[in-house]
């Protein structure tokens, strides 16, 4: 596996396969790589002919700076395991290389980013927007690979693509998850032990909420009573739990349509987010 950190060299490289009528994948992440990457990796390699993956801890994203500072860094662990899944190349630019000295544009979805995440780290998807933009303009990938695990960045990755008319096609890939339920996230290194053994309740509580739901629970009791459970199951702070279209991420009030349910709460000092579909 070859790792570049230069636009140039990338392109060099892409050219060439293109050239040979290749099929080229790209799975962007910021690494402290898991299974949840690797699967996103597995789907790539079964897809394309070739694939590039990009490590990239993107400092326009990072709404805390605190966040950005403490985010896991194991660029060389990362990389023996994607050279063992037979990745062709590793990108990871260092940031003057993404961001030079002049830089001045940016990409920004409305509507869609407004609530959720967006509403809770403002500036975020304006980050993740431009620097998917820039990932695929450098990669010039024929597929991108994304998680379902971050859904709201998932439909806003899809509305930048329908928007900008990028050619490019965005792939879906379902949450990979601990034993015990957790999604897995680079995050979850942080959990001290008993945050760790109280963190897969959140998934527990969605997965009774969405029951709930499905049974033909009013939304608003079964979310309140679901904001109550996490409380008691020992999460400090629900920032939002939420009933949403599944595309649009419209808030529902009556379970008439394909749904999402979506939630971000804190536990132990550390963020957890996840969703599920209902
Ligand atoms: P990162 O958090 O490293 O995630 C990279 C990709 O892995 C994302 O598409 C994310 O949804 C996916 N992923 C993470 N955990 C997963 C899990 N448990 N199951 C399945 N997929 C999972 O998301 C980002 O980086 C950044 O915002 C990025 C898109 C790279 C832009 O900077």
């Amino acid at each position: 596996m070859q790792i570049l950190r230069t636009v140039g060299e990338l392109r060099t490289r892409v050219r060439g396969w293109k050239a040979d009528g290749r099929q080229v994948g790209v799975v962007p992440t910021m690494g402290a790589l898991h299974e949840g990457h690797m699967s996103l990796v597995r789907a790539a390699k079964r897809g394309c002919d070739r694939v590039i993956v990009t490590i990239f801890v993107n400092p326009m994203q990072f709404n805390n700076p605190d966040d950005l500072a403490k985010y896991p860094r194991t660029e060389d662990h990362d990389a023996a395991m994607l050279a063992a899944e037979g990745v062709d190349l590793l990108f990871a630019p260092l940031p003057d290389e993404v961001y030079p000295k002049g830089f001045a544009s940016k990409v920004s979805v409305s509507g869609i980013t407004a609530p959720m995440e967006g509403a809770m780290r403002p500036g975020h998807f304006d980050g993740v927007a431009t620097v998917v933009a820039k990932l695929f303009g450098m990669t010039q990938a024929d597929r991108a690979y994304f998680g379902q695990k971050d859904w709201q960045q998932l439909q806003v990755v899809k509305r930048m693509v329908a928007d900008l008319n990028l050619p490019v096609e965005v792939v879906g890939c379902e949450t990979i998850r601990e034993h015990d339920g957790l999604a897995m996230s680079s995050r979850n290194v942080r959990l001290d032990p008993l945050s760790r053994a109280q963190a897969p309740a959140l998934y527990k509580v969605m997965t009774r909420a969405a029951t709930a739901l499905r049974d033909g629970g009013a939304p608003a009791a079964v979310l309140g009573q679901a904001r109550e459970d996490l409380r008691l199951a020992g999460f400090t702070e629900v920032e939002y739990i939420d009933l949403r279209t599944a595309a649009m991420l419209d808030p529902m009030e009556v379970l008439d349509a394909p749904a999402r349910l979506l939630a971000a709460a804190w536990i132990g000092g550390v963020r957890l987010i996840d969703n599920i579909p209902v």
